[in-house]
């Protein structure tokens, strides 16, 4: 088993500017809406806002590829690293599925949000992909939030810590008695991770990007996930 990266819980950035304020202040209240509708039930949670978390990265993948085919140059990795988010989030999906079922509504909140956001997300990265990428970098510092929580929950022992799902112990390449617990912490990481990434594009995007910015260590991943599946 690989090392699980640690995650700084106190990295936030700082709105600068009238598109971060609109990034930030969209985030919060979807942060809103989220908590009110799900409460606590953190396995439910994670379903439904990982088919959300899953749809910015293959949006952008798709926009700075099209981009690149009409000036004929180079992406500087960007479209392959936003598929692999993309892949990543349904990753975290296809793992949070084994531990929850999500309900009927659920499944009706999902096919309804897909439309919208992704249509919404499209509309953005078009008209502003710094705004876009600031976005993605909120909704994952919430999404850092969120699974510390998660953990309390579990740590608590108001969740069962239950057994590792095998997707998960394939995918992140986690020991045969990993737990839940472990596989929290994981997924965690992950979203540090395109935390920093998402908001170092927006930063570069906007011309001011910092040399010296450290992004969250990811964890090791599967190569095959079909492996997984
Ligand atoms: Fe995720
Ligand atoms: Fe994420």
């Amino acid at each position: 088993m690989g090392d699980i990266p640690k995650v700084d819980l106190s990295i936030h950035h700082r709105p600068q500017g009238f598109s971060d304020r609109i990034a930030f202040g969209f985030t919060k209240a979807l942060r809103f809406c989220a908590d009110t509708f799900f409460a606590k039930r953190y396995g439910h949670r994670a379903i439904v806002l990982e088919t959300v978390a899953a749809v910015p990265g293959m949006v952008g993948a798709t926009i700075n590829h099209l981009k690149c085919l009409r000036r004929m140059c180079d992406d500087r990795n960007w479209i392959r690293t936003l598929m692999e988010e993309a892949e990543n989030e349904r990753m975290h999906l296809m793992t949070f599925i084994k531990v929850a079922q999500p309900t009927v509504f659920e499944r009706l909140v999902i096919l309804g949000v897909q439309w919208v956001f992704y249509l919404a997300f499209f509309a953005l990265y078009l008209v502003s992909a710094k705004t876009a990428h600031r976005v993605v970098g909120y909704f994952e510092e919430e999404a850092v939030i969120s699974y510390t929580m998660y953990l309390k929950e579990l740590d608590e022992g108001r969740s069962p810590n239950v057994a590792a799902p095998d997707i998960a112990k394939h995918y992140w390449k986690l020991r045969q008695e990993a737990t839940l617990r472990d596989v929290v912490l994981v997924v965690r990481a992950d979203e540090a991770h395109h935390r920093d990434v998402n908001h170092g594009f927006a930063d570069e995007l906007s011309g001011a990007a910092d040399p010296d910015a450290v992004i969250a260590p990811y964890p090791d991943h599967a190569d095959d996930i079909r492996m997984a599946a």
